[in-house]
């Protein structure tokens, strides 16, 4: 089993009858969305989801995930999800893959966030992985320039050669700042400027994150 599988599982044995749970988005995600599948086809297990992105949505309801939507569900006990970063303190950047937006959202209405992850994500200080700002594609170039002032050096992303298009309909600008040592400050500076719908900065939020390397070894920090 691979470290990511390794993660995912141990934090899927978290979930018991009846939870409402958030599903992430991305490679590690991926294994607990297929282990929380198959506990609902072999032991019963009883769970109403939601999904953080159309990719994971699709994945759960292959595999008779019970989903439902915003209006049955305003409160999750827990969502599993990845991290392209994640500090001593639980900090992170995510939005890697794109689903930033949607995972915060569900972020917020979770009790227990806990977050999946080989080795390679932990790290001393957040900013070496870009991070990833959602911005509304309407006069994009000047909220770059903004961004721009705030140390980093944009870049948009872009798929087969055109701008990536969010679930969400918008563009993402992935930043590089190198270091980030006040994720809490950055990320009100940044979702002050017009047209940034939301930053891949996730502060204070995970209670649990699952770190498993390569040879077995599980670390859990809360
Ligand atoms: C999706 O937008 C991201 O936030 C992912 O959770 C993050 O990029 C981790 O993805 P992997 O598990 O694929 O590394």
């Amino acid at each position: 089993m691979n470290a990511k599988q390794l993660a995912a599982e141990a934090a899927v044995a978290l979930i018991k009858d009846g939870m409402k749970v958030g599903l992430g988005t991305g490679s590690t995600a991926y294994f607990a969305i297929q282990k929380i599948g198959q506990r609902v086809k072999d032991e019963g297990l009883k769970v109403t989801c939601i999904a953080t992105s159309v990719q994971s949505e699709e994945l759960a309801t292959s595999l008779n995930i019970p989903m439902a939507g915003f209006e049955e569900l305003s409160y999750l006990d827990i969502t599993i999800d990845g991290a392209d970063e994640a500090d001593h303190s639980l900090q992170l950047i995510k939005g890697g893959g794109g689903a930033l937006l949607r995972e915060k959202i569900i972020a917020y209405m979770t009790g227990h966030y806990v977050i999946i992850a080989d080795d390679s994500k932990y790290v001393e200080t957040l900013g070496k992985f870009f991070l990833p700002v959602e911005v509304i594609p309407f006069g994009w170039q000047r909220t770059f320039d903004h961004l721009s002032r705030l140390g980093c050096t944009p870049h948009l992303r872009e798929k087969q050669g055109a701008a990536y298009i969010t679930d969400n309909g918008n563009y993402i600008l992935d930043c590089d700042f190198k270091k980030i040592t006040d994720p809490g400050q950055l990320q009100t500076e940044l979702n002050l400027i017009p047209g940034v719908v939301e930053c891949g900065l996730f502060v204070d939020r995970a209670q649990t994150l699952i770190i498993a390397a390569a040879d077995g070894q599980l670390t859990t920090y809360h």
